[in-house]
C-alpha cells in the first residue's frame, strides 16, 4: 500500500526574498504574459471570495487560479485591515501558495504583500507602456502608500520619467514618501497641495489610495492623460470620477470581474454616463494586438485594474524559479 507520509521539498520565500527575487522589469513582463492568457482564455480564474470581517474593519480576499501555460495552480489568501496602520502595521498582509498542476504537489509558499505590490505594479506598468503617450515623463500619484511605491517604480520602469508629484490626505506621510522615493529612484518627487496640483501637466496618473469617493476632479484632467485606477475593489466605491471615465477609453484587466468589483464603471452605468460597450478591452487584448491601444496623443486613456489571480501566479512563478536559481528562501519537507 502506498504510504501518505511522503516528504517532497517545498520552497518558503520571505518578503525580502521575493523583493529580490522579482524585480520590475520582471515583474511587467510577467504582468504582459499573465494578462495575455486570461483574455485568450487560456487560464482559470473564478471570481475571487471575498470575506468581510466587519467586526475588524476588515476584509479577506480568497483568490486562486489555474494557468496551463506555467502548469501550476495559484491560491492567495490576502487580508485588508484599514484600522491596521494605527498600530504601524500595512493595511494589505497575504500569503501566495504554488500548486504543481500535473501532480498535485505543493510547490512553495511566500509572503504574499510585498508580491502584490509589485505585480500590482507590473501589472500597471505593463497597461502604461501600451496605452500612455510614448514621450510621457511626469506621473501625478493619488496615495503615498504600499502601492503608489510600486507604481511609480513601475512607471519609471516604462518610461523615462523624470519627475513625480503625489497628493496623500495624510500629507506628512506624502512628504516621507516623496523623500523615500527620490532616494531611491532618483528622480524629482515633490508633494501636491492639492489633487488639481498633482494633475497639472501630468502626463500619466496613478490612483492608488483608500478613498471611496473621486480623489479629483474631472475637469482638472488635461488631455492625452493616461491613468492607472488600481485602487478599490468594491462596486459602490470609486477613485475616479464619473465623468473622467465617461471620457476616457477604457481598459480593463478583466471584463467580469470589472464589472462585479469596479465602483468607477458600475457607479457609472448606473448614473447613465456610459454602458456596458464603452469598456473597449481587456488589457491582455491590446497586448496581443487583438485591438488597438492609444489611438491619438489627445486621447484620454484609463487602465482599471480590480486585480485578478494569475497575476499573483504569474508574479510567484518568476519567484519560485529565480528564487531557486540565486539560492533564496528555505527549502523544507512537507
Ligand atoms: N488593483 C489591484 O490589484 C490592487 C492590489 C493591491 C491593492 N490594491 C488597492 O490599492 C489601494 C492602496 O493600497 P495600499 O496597500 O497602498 O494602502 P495604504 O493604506 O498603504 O495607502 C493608501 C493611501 O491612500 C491615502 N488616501 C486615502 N484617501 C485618499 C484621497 N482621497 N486622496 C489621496 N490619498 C488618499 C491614504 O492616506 C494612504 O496613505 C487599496 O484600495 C487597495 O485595495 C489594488
Amino acid at each position: 500500500m502506498q504510504t501518505i507520509e511522503f516528504e517532497q521539498p517545498f520552497h518558503v520565500f520571505s518578503a525580502s526574498d521575493v523583493r529580490t527575487a522579482l524585480p520590475m522589469e520582471e515583474s511587467v513582463k510577467a504582468m504582459k504574459a499573465a494578462y495575455q492568457e486570461l483574455s485568450a482564455g487560456g487560464a482559470t480564474v473564478p471570481l475571487r471570495t471575498h470575506i468581510a470581517l466587519q467586526q475588524h474593519a476588515a476584509d479577506v480576499l480568497v483568490m486562486s487560479c489555474y494557468s496551463p501555460r506555467l502548469k501550476q495552480v495559484g491560491l492567495k489568501i490576502i487580508t485588508l485591515h484599514e484600522r491596521n496602520v494605527d498600530v504601524g502595521l500595512p493595511y494589505i498582509q497575504a500569503t501566495v501558495m504554488v500548486v504543481d498542476a500535473e501532480r498535485g504537489t505543493p510547490l512553495a509558499l511566500m509572503s504574499g504583500a510585498v508580491l502584490t505590490a509589485i505585480r500590482t505594479g507590473g501589472g500597471a506598468g505593463a497597461a502604461t507602456d501600451v496605452l500612455a503617450r510614448s514621450n510621457a515623463t511626469r506621473v501625478a500619484l493619488f496615495g503615498s502608500g504600499t502601492q503608489a511605491a510600486t507604481q511609480l517604480e513601475a512607471m519609471c520602469t516604462v518610461r523615462p520619467i523624470r519627475h513625480a508629484v503625489v497628493f496623500d490626505v495624510d500629507h506628512s506621510r506624502a512628504g516621507r514618501f516623496a523623500e523615500r522615493m527620490e532616494a531611491e529612484l532618483r528622480i524629482e518627487v515633490a508633494v501636491a497641495a492639492t489633487p488639481a496640483a498633482a494633475l497639472a501637466e501630468a502626463d500619466i496618473v496613478c490612483t492608488a489610495t483608500t478613498a471611496r469617493e473621486p480623489v479629483f476632479d474631472d475637469r482638472d484632467v488635461a488631455p492625452g492623460t493616461h491613468i492607472n485606477a488600481i485602487g478599490v475593489y468594491k462596486p459602490h466605491e470609486r477613485e475616479i470620477p464619473g465623468a473622467t471615465v465617461a471620457r476616457a477609453r477604457v481598459v480593463v484587466d478583466e471584463r467580469s470581474a470589472a464589472w462585479q468589483e469596479a465602483g468607477e464603471l458600475v457607479l457609472a452605468r448606473r448614473e447613465g454616463l456610459i454602458s456596458e460597450s464603452h469598456v473597449h478591452a481587456e488589457i491582455g487584448e491590446i497586448l496581443a494586438g487583438v485591438k488597438p491601444g492609444r489611438q491619438a496623443d489627445e486621447e484620454i486613456t484609463l487602465f482599471k485594474s480590480v486585480g485578478v489571480a494569475n497575476q499573483d501566479l504569474a508574479a510567484a512563478h518568476v519567484v519560485l524559479e529565480r528564487g531557486a536559481r540565486l539560492g533564496l528562501g528555505a527549502e523544507v519537507g512537507l
